[in-house]
């Protein structure tokens, strides 16, 4: 079979491409990703197609990726011919009706749940896109295709510039391939910051074959979602940054390994891989050169440890994901001891972008040291979940304050936890620092892979500490005393602290504790106690109250905290219902809480909210 050349492909995609962005006939966008998902998005797709053919419609309905707009999905864009698209937000299945009456139907804007319009012009009164609070001071070069493209259409991808970079980089030799990588300054995205160019130097210096391509999609940092989005909305620009990584290094086979619990994002990448291995742009003689490389992806084994490279390289083996010992790193020995490198998602993304329009266009973009972009997911209490992406050294607080809305409303900010449980915090007080590594550095914080966990005053500092604590232990491979046994004895520690038996003591144990957990064999034991260490650094009072006042100021922690029946409401027999263990006790007409019965789950105080209330364990009844 004669494979196309990249014209050819170019020219058919195009004119794909064409029919959904200059559309003859009304064209519905529905963004289908796991977040969308979970709030309906696939029952508004199957609703709108089903209605469009059954009221006899002049219209077409099309799959598109994330917006990274969480906080509005379902989003539903309509672009009717020569008129700007309009993004519909919180369209759930019963809203298609009254959208497809005003919107489509009639040809006007289901104003209601109209939130902006695509690009950066207002239209018929709406705003435009560009102009949300959300959007502006965002550069989306990874994103560029997100919410825009069908992630299914390979043609969509190519109309759109997708495998340029690959074209221009076959025509140099692969050492100039990684010079330009190395020029760019792109240093790893998944947490070490480690230069991408230097690491595919090295494999590309070792000898022996075959040898491999990893790209790390474990992604599983509580919070954080940017892989999971680039695989979801645009899997073909990951496909074509490791061919080309593949390329450079002269690597012969490609993995992408992503975390077991991501199905959407392993039937995207799958789909993508066999639509570039049908295209020759994966297999034999890519795109016509004597340049072979194989891709395949693979579903990781539900470990947090799998996403530490060595522990990666263990379970592609098939062994139990346990970290090795290094050295041997692994562009020595890798994957079954053959020279192999492993980058995040985001890393190898960058290249086509870099390959494309020179590494001077991409380090345009970012602060003095650190260039570039960054793609950061929003969690937390904030009140615009999502995913954006800006330049390097963009303050904090832009992005958490103003882009993300901050706290829910009469709440305060109290602290931005960066990249995952092993990165730490940084206190409210410190929310301008630039987002990138040196200024988190400096508070012995690491701004890790981009998943900004945002607390307010709701939370508690000691209860967070035993979150994380009994994550790292919960995670350890079990390898080393220092973490599996390290990682208990911290738990064990900061659980009695917030169960009121804390002792100051105790402060120094954990002290002892996190200075030998340094150690370890790997960043997962000797990362654990970051969180800890943030604690004494920026919250010792609030620690200290826990210890020595037996008092938890955001009342959270169970231990020093009890429920209580403070205002008489309407709602309290809906409290005494719920109680699962049948404490709120009705008394001759007035209501109590049994606080031998309570095992403080809170579900009275949901339903009564202005009834019952969490008070000191301590203050006086
Ligand atoms: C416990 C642990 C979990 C990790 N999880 C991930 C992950 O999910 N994704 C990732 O890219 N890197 C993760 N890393 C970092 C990797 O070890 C490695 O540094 C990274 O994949 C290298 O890619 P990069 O140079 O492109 O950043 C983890 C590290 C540790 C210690
Ligand atoms: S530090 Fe923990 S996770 Fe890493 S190898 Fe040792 S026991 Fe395993
Ligand atoms: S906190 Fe839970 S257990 Fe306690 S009274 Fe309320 S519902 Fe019952």
């Amino acid at each position: 079979m004669t494979l196309p050349t990249y014209k050819e492909m170019w020219q058919q995609a195009d004119e794909v491409w064409t029919r959904t962005a200059r559309p003859a006939r009304t064209l519905i966008k529905v963004g289908v990703a796991t977040c969308s998902r979970v709030v309906g998005a696939e029952e508004t797709l199957e609703t709108l197609r089903r209605e469009v053919q059954a009221r006899r419609l002049d219209a077409d309905v099309m799959l598109t990726g994330c917006l990274g707009l969480c906080y509005a999905e379902p989003l539903v864009e309509v672009i009717r011919p020569n008129v700007p698209g309009i993004l519909y937000q919180l369209m759930t299945a019963d809203k298609v009706a009254s959208l497809l009456e005003t919107a489509v139907a009639a040809d006007g804007n289901a104003r209601e749940h109209a939130l902006a319009v695509m690009g950066d012009k207002e239209f018929g009164g709406l705003p435009a896109l560009g102009s949300l609070e959300f959007m502006r001071g965002q550069v989306r070069r990874l994103m560029a295709n997100c919410g825009v493209t069908d992630p299914e259409s390979i043609d969509h991808y190519l109309a759109r510039g997708g495998y340029e970079g690959l074209v221009g980089a076959l025509r140099l030799k692969p050492v100039e391939v990684i010079d330009e990588v190395k020029k760019s300054g792109l240093w790893g995205r998944g947490g070490a910051a480690f230069s991408t160019g230097l690491k595919w130097e090295f494999l590309y210096n070792a000898k022996r074959k075959p040898k491999y391509l990893i790209c790390n999609a474990d992604e599983g940092d509580p919070g954080s979602f940017v892989n999971r989005n680039l695989m979801e909305s645009d899997p073909q620009l990951l496909v074509e940054g490791m061919i080309i990584g593949g390329y450079a290094t002269e690597a012969d086979k490609g993995c992408i390994y992503i975390r077991d619990e991501y199905p959407l994002p392993v039937e995207r990448m799958e789909l993508a891989v066999a639509q570039a291995r049908e295209r020759g742009l994966v297999g034999e003689g890519i795109l016509g050169s004597d340049f072979s490389f194989e891709l395949e992806v693979v579903r990781g084994a539900g470990s947090y440890v799998c996403g530490d490279e060595t522990g990666l390289l263990s379970s592609l083996e098939d062994r139990r994901g346990m970290p090795k010992i290094k050295p041997p790193f692994p562009a020595q020995a890798g994957v079954f001891a053959m020279p192999s490198n492993i980058n995040n998602v985001e890393s190898y993304t960058n290249v086509p972008l870099i390959m494309r329009h020179g590494a001077d266009w991409w380090a345009e973009m970012g602060s003095e040291k650190h260039k570039g972009t960054k793609m950061f997911s929003l969690s937390g209490q904030i009140q615009r979940v999502g995913i954006l992406e800006v330049p390097l050294g963009t303050p904090t607080s832009d992005v958490v304050m103003r882009m993300g809305g901050g706290p829910p409303k009469g709440r305060k900010l109290k602290a931005v936890q960066p990249g995952g449980p092993l990165s730490g915090v940084i206190p409210a007080s410190d929310v301008d620092i630039p987002l990138e590594p040196d200024p988190y550095r400096e508070r012995g914080v690491l701004m890790g892979s981009g998943g900004l966990v945002i607390l307010d005053d709701t939370n508690c500092i000691v209860d967070l500490c035993v979150y994380f604590e009994w994550f790292a232990e919960d995670e350890s491979c079990g390898r080393c005393t220092t973490c599996f046994a390290g990682t208990r004895r911290m738990l064990e520690i900061l659980r009695r602290i917030s169960s009121g038996r804390g002792r100051l003591a105790d402060l120094e144990l954990i002290k002892l504790l996190g200075s030998i957990a340094q150690n370890a064999n790997c960043f997962h034991g000797q990362g654990a106690p970051t969180a800890v260490m943030s604690m004494f650094r920026f919250f010792e009072g609030e620690l200290l109250e826990h210890v020595e006042r037996k008092r938890c100021p955001a009342k959270v922690c169970r231990g020093l905290v009890r429920y209580e029946v403070l205002h008489h409401s309407d709602r309290l027999p809906a409290a005494e219902a719920i109680c699962p263990t049948n404490a709120v006790v009705r008394d001759n007409g007035t209501y109590r809480i049994d606080q031998l019965k309570c095992i403080k789950c809170d579900a009275c105080r949901e339903q009564a909210p202005y009834a019952i209330a969490v008070v000191d364990e301590f203050a006086p009844a």
